[in-house]
């Protein structure tokens, strides 16, 4: 293989998980419940109707975790520190001392393997009792109670935790989960109305924003001396590229592109410090941030996270079908053409890898070429369509297809390199099969097997983490 030998000394190779994907033990610690509790429990909402209970319970077989990782090779392990572990109520008001000391076990042991932690602090799962309090990202003080998370990980983590990500995919968190929970009113009914549901996910955005500012410039002022450190933030990298060369599609495309993507990144990153233009031009319901707030939003970023997935081929339709809301845009604006490979059957996977090579170039034009990390990328095992058979245990652990999805890509990770892209490491979503979400356990994207059946829940090594682990020893044996 020469590809390893394509990556510099420091470059970070890892792997990803997130605290609600993965712990279980849902109320040792003290932990209190978080919104994805409350979601998984309404029959219906999960697509599997999983159980609740089932799960890698990594909580208490963390140690076995990082046996895994080391026995994988990685040099970076990304995880999100569960805010209802540590304040179960989401807010200073009570503080568990045992959850504090399970995160602190986990960074030290992976201390004593060389793994550098890298911490998400939020990872879709919102203390639920201050969900039920106030909406979420709706509601600014939900903010606040953020910042005072943030900030007392970094008094308690911050000797051991050196590279920091405040939210996962702020993009869709603002598009979707916001939509998913307050647009259909389900989880927290008295809660106060806001005026048009369209207008949340911006809302939200911009909320967020400032939460993240805030969290950066608090550890600038108080913690940056001494625990040098450095923050990021991971967006969703949905690439857009036009259907066709009319005008037409490049302005839909660049549009898209605005949407999907540099939305939540523009206030940080532009010069403007701002929305973009399109945004602000369509949408005049766009909340303001005031000039202090743009002052602290601007440059709040020591580097961007960006999870990679898929592309979207774009075509430009009449300006009175402009999408403003998540679900129009997905009906009719952002169409995947056939042109891209289906990684695994019936699910929104697709195998782009060029489309990551745009995205990283583009990054890298549009925002000064900021150090750029890849947070998440993978592919599940499959999809099982209708009357088809399970495939069998062996088949799964034969994972051939990962290992040309993860090659694939780090290929083009090596071509953004050679083009002058600052990207700084690349990290598999994910260690091991997990709680996917809306998706329950019928998406699986682990390295490893989890056989969520047995008591153990025993973790076996699929040929992707054997075929990542050769590559991460040739990078290492190279350096
Ligand atoms: C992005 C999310 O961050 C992660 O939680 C999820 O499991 C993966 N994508 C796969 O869908």
């Amino acid at each position: 293989m020469t590809l390893p030998t394509k990556f510099p000394k420091d470059f970070k190779f890892g792997t990803a998980t997130a605290a609600y994907q993965i712990e279980g033990s849902k109320t040792l610690d003290g932990r209190g419940f978080s919104t994805w509790d409350a979601i998984r429990s309404e029959y219906g909402r999960i697509r599997d109707n999983s159980n609740p209970e089932l799960s890698c319970e990594s909580r208490l077989k963390y140690k076995e975790d990082v046996e895994l990782l080391a026995k994988i090779g990685v040099t970076s392990y990304r995880f999100s520190i569960s805010w209802s572990r540590i304040l179960p109520n989401g807010t200073l008001s009570e503080i568990s001392e045992d959850g504090i000391q399970y995160y602190r076990d986990l960074c030290l042991l992976l201390r004593d393997n060389q793994i550098e932690p890298i911490v998400t602090l939020f990872h879709f799962d919102m203390p639920l009792a201050i969900y039920d309090n106030g909406t979420s990202w709706l509601n600014k003080q939900n903010c606040d109670h953020f910042a005072d998370f943030a900030d007392l990980c970094f008094q308690k983590f911050g000797d051991l935790v050196k590279t920091w990500i405040t939210y996962n995919e702020i993009n869709m968190q603002a598009w979707s989960s916001v939509v998913k929970l307050e647009g259909e009113q389900w989880l927290c009914p008295d809660r106060p109305q806001i005026e048009n549901h369209q207008h949340a996910p911006y809302i939200a955005a911009a909320n967020m924003l400032i939460a993240h500012a805030k969290i950066y410039r608090n550890y600038e002022k108080n913690y940056k001396e001494t625990q040098n450190g450095i923050i990021g933030i991971t967006n969703g990298g949905h690439f857009c590229i036009p259907a066709s060369d009319s005008p037409e599609d490049k302005e839909a495309s660049d549009r898209a592109l605005n949407w999907l993507f540099t939305c939540t990144l523009d206030p940080i990153l532009s010069d403007s410090g701002d929305f973009p233009v399109s945004m602000r031009q369509k949408l005049p319901f766009l909340p303001k941030f005031s000039d202090e707030e743009k002052k602290m939003i601007r440059g709040s970023l020591d580097f961007l996270g960006i999870n990679y997935y898929l592309s979207h081929s774009v075509r430009g339709i009449t300006d009175d079908e402009t999408p403003n809301s998540q679900s129009e845009r997905d009906g009719s604006y952002s169409l995947v053409e056939g042109k891209w490979e289906k990684i695994c059957g019936e699910t929104w996977i697709r195998y782009a890898p060029d489309g990551l090579l745009m995205l990283l170039k583009y990054v890298k034009e549009k925002y000064n070429n900021i150090p750029l990390l890849i947070t998440e990328n993978g592919c599940p095992d499959y999809v099982r369509k209708e009357g088809e058979a399970e495939k069998t245990v062996e088949e799964i652990l034969n994972d051939k297809h990962r290992i040309k999805y993860i090659s694939g890509h780090l290929e083009v990770v090596a071509k953004a390199l050679e083009s002058g892209c600052n990207v700084i490491g690349y990290t598999v979503w994910s260690l091991m099969d997990n709680f996917e979400w809306d998706d329950g356990f019928e998406l699986r994207f682990g390295l490893c097997r989890v056989d969520f059946d047995s008591p153990e829940k025993t973790r076996t090594m699929k040929q992707s983490a054997m075929f990542y682990q050769k590559f991460i020893r040739e990078f290492k044996k190279h350096h």
